[in-house]
């Protein structure tokens, strides 16, 4: 029997009340290790004007939110198969493997992997959130010091390699944006709009990356 279009909306609004929305940074505080909002991040030592300025540097416009915003609904549930094949190029690439490896034995740490992977998928929604507001920018300042000396491992408790070199991060963006295309294209975007979205992946990952870099330059340089 079909519920009446009355009952069907009540439940739907119960249900939304009760449910986790979509998977966004207020609604996924269960992926462990994911801080993004919490009191206990530590403010970005730069501001929302300086991304702003690096904004307009990247040529990034409204238009990029606008396409960002698109591709959430596309990618968010192709997350696991993204992660598949970026997962997939890490793995293959011994250059950046190492980056996950356990110190005792050497080879790739599976729980350490296993742990990264579900704060990753839960960037591909952030990043396509756009939401550049102060959380979302101290939650950068956080993945950067992540990639470094100051907390790489810790969130995990892996025992592995004490930093990601900085040569990597930024150099990431091109296979990271490249293999995402076609998942764009796989929902029916017209291939204008598959492109316009593929810019706005392209400028955000970097932009990302940028800002990652803060702990990796000299005090006073970035
Ligand atoms: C486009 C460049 C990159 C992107 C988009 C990216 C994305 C991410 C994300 C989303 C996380 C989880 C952040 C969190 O804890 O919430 C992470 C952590 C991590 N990434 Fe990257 N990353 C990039 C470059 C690299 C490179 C080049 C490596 C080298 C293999 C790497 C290795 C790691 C490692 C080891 C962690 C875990 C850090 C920890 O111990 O907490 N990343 N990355």
């Amino acid at each position: 029997m079909k519920p009446k279009p009355l009952v069907a909306a009540s439940l739907a609004l119960l249900l939304a009340a009760v449910l986790p929305q979509s998977v966004n940074a207020q609604s996924a505080p269960s992926i462990p290790g994911y801080t993004m909002g919490q009191k206990s991040l530590t403010k970005a030592p730069y501001t929302l004007a300086d991304l702003e300025a690096l904004k307009k540097t990247l040529l990034f416009s409204e238009e990029d939110t606008r396409y960002l915003r698109m591709s959430k609904p596309i990618l968010a549930d192709q997350t696991e198969a993204i992660l598949d094949v970026w997962y997939g190029f890490v793995a293959s690439t011994p250059e950046l493997v190492v980056y996950f490896k356990n110190n005792k034995t050497g080879a790739p740490d599976g729980a350490y992997l296993g742990a990264v992977r579900k704060r990753f998928s839960q960037w591909i929604v952030d990043t396509a959130d756009a939401n550049h507001d102060q959380a979302w920018l101290d939650y950068q300042y956080e993945i950067g010091l992540r990639h470094t000396t100051a907390k790489k491992n810790k969130t995990d408790k892996a025992d592995s390699v004490p930093l990601v070199n900085f040569r990597y991060l930024s150099a990431l963006t091109v296979p990271v944006t490249t293999t995402l295309k076609p998942f764009l294209a796989k929902k029916g975007a017209s291939a204008a709009d598959v492109e316009k979205m593929h810019a706005a992946w392209v400028k955000a990952v970097l932009m990302q990356t940028i800002l990652w870099s803060y702990p990796y330059v000299r005090e006073g340089q970035f």
